[in-house]
């Protein structure tokens, strides 16, 4: 899969709401509700970082729900890519990118959101032919005010990014020309999972899915 049918597949990802909750599973049991929480906030793009022990099965899990388009974030390695498409995830996030990790979704057919934080390292990306990607860590990078100025010079990369955002800053990131969504752990909060508390869940994602519209 070329870089860019990848940025494609992932601007309509991107487009889906205009939050892409990044989730931590530790809890396998936890998968399913959770995904049928946030579908039923209106967030339908889930990212599952494979940051737990059961991250693979959470994917395998959350793959069945109805409505749900269930990725694999926090890939850096070509094994990642791997067996997270062979968990089922159809799409893939990176926290930067590497040469042998872009080569390996290529490879695979999993479209990789893959991040970047300076304009050489936007730059880099764009030649290869990503023309969607991850700004990560936003907000300890610059945040919004950064993301405004790139897309001056680089009008034609659009963003999602992540790492310091919420429901308090989201909209100075989503009101900018140049990103599509933003992620964020800030819609799936531990406490709420270990309760079970998914009715929570889904009033977060809906209020989350309300940034837009
Ligand atoms: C991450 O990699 O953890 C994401 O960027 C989410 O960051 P957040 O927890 O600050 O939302």
């Amino acid at each position: 899969m070329t870089p860019a049918e990848q940025s494609a597949a992932s601007l309509r990802v991107c487009q889906l709401a205009p939050v892409v909750p990044v989730l931590v599973i530790d809890d396998l049991a936890h998968a399913a509700p959770l995904a049928r929480a946030l579908v039923a906030g209106g967030l339908p793009a889930l990212e599952v970082t494979l940051r737990t022990p059961v991250a693979l099965d959470a994917i395998r899990a959350m793959a069945d729900v109805e409505g749900g388009v269930v990725g694999a974030g926090t890939l850096l390695t070509p094994a990642d890519v791997k067996a997270a498409k062979r968990a089922g995830a159809t799409f893939g996030v990176s926290p930067g990118a590497t040469d042998a990790l872009l080569k390996a979704c290529e490879d695979e057919g999993l479209p990789l959101l893959p991040g970047a934080v300076t304009a050489t390292e936007v730059m880099v990306l764009l030649e290869k032919g990503y023309t969607v990607q991850k700004f990560f860590p936003a907000e300890q990078s610059g945040g919004a005010a950064f993301l405004k100025s790139i897309g001056s010079p680089i009008p034609q990369v659009k963003f999602c990014p992540t790492g310091g955002i919420s429901l308090k800053n989201a909209r100075d990131y989503l009101s900018l020309s140049n990103i599509l969504c933003v992620g964020g752990s800030w819609v799936a909060p531990k406490e709420a999972m270990a309760a079970g508390d998914w009715a929570a869940i889904t009033k977060l994602a809906a209020e989350a899915c309300a940034l837009r519209g």
